[in-house]
């Protein structure tokens, strides 16, 4: 396997001393792709956020810099990120600013109705049940909550070399945005926004999830 397609599966689930290097690499890699997605949703300083997939975890520190009186926390299914994201976040830890757990999207060990974000950077394509996850996603998130989900790669018109490549070494096959808006509304989501940059084969959706409706 070469180095690339190497790196490429480590990705869904870092291991061992070469994911703790991959975790470090996502930290000072994805900074410009949080940036840019961060940059389009409005975070009020006590909001509290759920980061999916948080991997090295300096994506949770921009996030608890914006919910600056609220709460951060991260969850990973790889171990080694667990340790990484804590490491990384030790100090807001400490203020009980950000919090990290080892865990599952398809079973999220948090309460219904208990955050306002919830983001998944460079994650959703590896989740194992697209739909049943997005509607766990659902579940933890407030009325009128929002969920932002952010890939590097999606299905274009004609899947570019890179998204072929991610594919074949990933073992998972990049969406169309309109077949990721689709499974968002069959979740229950409204209101979904998109935003892509073809050339970086960024791809982003913000979606909500409907306000209760009192009589
Ligand atoms: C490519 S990395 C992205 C990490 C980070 N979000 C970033 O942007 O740098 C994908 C992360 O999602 C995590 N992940 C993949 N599938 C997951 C699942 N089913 N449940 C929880 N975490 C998952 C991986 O362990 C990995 O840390």
């Amino acid at each position: 396997m070469g180095i690339m397609n190497l790196l490429i599966r480590q990705g869904g689930k870092p291991a061992g001393r070469i994911g703790r290097l991959i975790g470090k690499g996502m930290n000072l890699g994805h900074s410009a792709q949080w940036q840019w997605a961060l940059e389009r949703i409005s975070i009020d300083p006590e909001d509290v956020v759920l980061d999916i997939g948080c991997g090295g975890g300096q994506a949770l520190k921009s996030l608890a810099g914006r919910a600056s009186k609220g709460k951060v926390f991260g969850i990973d299914h790889s171990e080694e990120m667990v340790d990484l994201s804590r490491r990384t976040n030790g100090e807001l830890i400490e203020g009980g600013r950000v919090e990290v757990v080892h865990g599952e999207v398809s079973s999220l060990p948090f309460a219904d109705e208990m955050f306002h974000l919830v983001t998944a950077f460079d994650t959703f394509y590896f989740w194992p049940h697209h739909a049943e996850d997005l509607k766990e996603v659902i579940r933890v998130l407030y009325p009128g909550g929002r969920l932002l989900l952010f890939n590097e790669g999606y299905r274009q018109e004609k899947l570019s070399r890179r998204g072929a490549q991610f594919e074949k070494a990933a073992g998972v096959e990049l969406q169309t945005p309109a077949e990721t808006c689709a499974l968002l509304s069959q979740a229950g989501y409204t209101d979904i926004e998109l935003a892509l940059r073809p050339e970086e084969d960024w791809f982003l959706a913000i979606a909500k999830k409907k306000e209760n409706i009192t009589e």
